[in-house]
């Protein structure tokens, strides 16, 4: 069966050809450590199980979730709450709020919101994945905006050619940033307001890291002034809550883009099931203690890693967010050759930095959600294994 055009646009997904080579080592009998994905091992605290199970004994709670269309008022009014006392942003949970089935499904929906086809949508490279699928189904093409170590990660908004600036919808960008672990500053924030205000560009602005940061302050888009004006703020409890598999984040900002995602779900997938926005609520409100502790845990896990990349004589600076770390390849290796070579010789899997873009090449990422004694056995391989790689 021939399937639609736009499906043939977009190339493998990055972790399903990961996984499928972890896989196939692993039906060899290889004990392979996977170092790829971005998924956190720890359980999700116990309270929001509690809250998730009481809200599925509620028959009212079995009934599609579309009495409030935007998310339940509650679930929203806890986003409020959230980002009041997280990031001292206030938002309107009538008209700033619109609860996701994760961040991922905002950049998908945002871009079915606000990109007509044809329309150019600029995306930082390297970036997340999921970016370019979700403008190609809406008809868009996206435009790359380079970032580079020198520049902090940060994309030079100077620099974009203002011909290209004018036809661009939309920019999408996620700071903490995956796959650099890089962080944005106020600084930048208010830069990218302006540019965006001045080119009338849409920002989607991801930020399922905000609450991942190392040394420095949590930051969100909606801290700069005039954000609201320019773009909206995708947002995530997958992440600091170890929830991914639950699925529910939310889009906050702009009215007309929150309305815009609004209309789209609601003729799409009827929104999050109301157990689960009842768990949220328990997560936002009462689980500031259990993003603490993962930060403890992260930071712990970096220290590790940081450690073993210098014995093995690697000078990297870490990054102040995310759990990843970004790392350039050893000489004479490209992102994936290197890759290959950590599966051969050490059984660990990592992120070639090409799959992320042009511009990712010459590095790869290692993510720190692994079990510690997975990630001490790893790192025990690679000080053995790697030793005599050229790292600089
Ligand atoms: C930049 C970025 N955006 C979105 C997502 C998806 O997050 P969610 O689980 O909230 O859909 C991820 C997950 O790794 C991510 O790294």
């Amino acid at each position: 069966m021939d399937t639609a055009e736009r499906l043939k646009k977009i190339p493998p997904y990055l972790f399903m050809t990961l996984r499928n080579k972890i896989s196939e080592a692993r039906a060899r009998g290889v004990d392979v450590i996977s170092l790829a994905i971005g998924d956190p091992v720890e359980p999700t605290p116990d309270p929001v199980i509690e809250a998730l199970h009481t809200a599925a004994k509620d028959p009212e709670n079995h009934r599609y979730p579309t009495d409030e269309e935007w998310g339940m008022r509650a679930f929203r009014e806890a986003v409020a709450r959230w980002y009041a006392r997280r990031y001292e942003v206030a938002l309107d949970p009538a008209r700033e709020i619109v609860a996701l089935i994760g961040s991922k499904e905002g950049c998908h929906h945002f871009a079915l919101g606000m990109v007509n086809p044809g329309e150019t949508v600029l995306v930082t490279d390297p970036g997340y994945p999921g970016y370019k699928p979700s403008i190609w189904f809406a008809g868009g093409e996206p435009v790359p905006v380079a970032m580079r170590p020198e520049d902090g990660f940060l994309p030079r908004l100077a620099d974009i050619p203002s011909d290209t600036a004018r036809k661009a919808r939309a920019f999408y960008l996620n700071y903490p940033n995956n796959p650099t672990g890089a962080v944005a500053t106020p600084a930048f924030l208010a830069e990218l307001v302006e540019f965006a205000r001045a080119y009338d560009i849409a920002v989607c602005y991801d930020n399922p890291y905000s609450e991942m940061v190392f040394g420095v302050d949590r930051l969100s888009f909606l801290n700069a002034p005039g954000a609201k004006d320019v773009g909206v703020e995708l947002n995530s409890l997958s992440k600091p809550f170890n929830m991914t598999g639950w699925r529910i984040g939310m889009a906050c900002g702009n009215p007309d883009i929150v309305k815009a995602i609004a209309t789209v779900k609601a003729n799409t997938d009827s929104g999050v099931f109301n157990a689960v926005q009842y768990a949220g609520i328990e997560a936002l409100d009462n689980g500031d203690a259990c993003t603490a502790r993962m930060l403890e845990i992260y930071g712990a896990r970096r220290d590790k890693v940081l450690a073993a990349l210098r014995d093995l004589g690697w000078t990297y600076d870490p990054p102040k967010g995310t759990f990843y770390l970004w790392v350039p390849v050893p000489a004479g290796h490209t992102s994936a050759s290197f890759c290959d070579h950590m599966l051969e010789s050490c059984a660990v899997v990592l992120a070639p930095g090409a799959a992320y873009g042009v511009n990712g090449e010459g590095f790869v990422r290692f993510s720190l959600t692994v079990a510690d004694d997975r990630l001490d056995e790893a790192l025990a391989r690679m000080r053995k294994n790697l030793a005599g790689l050229k790292f600089d």
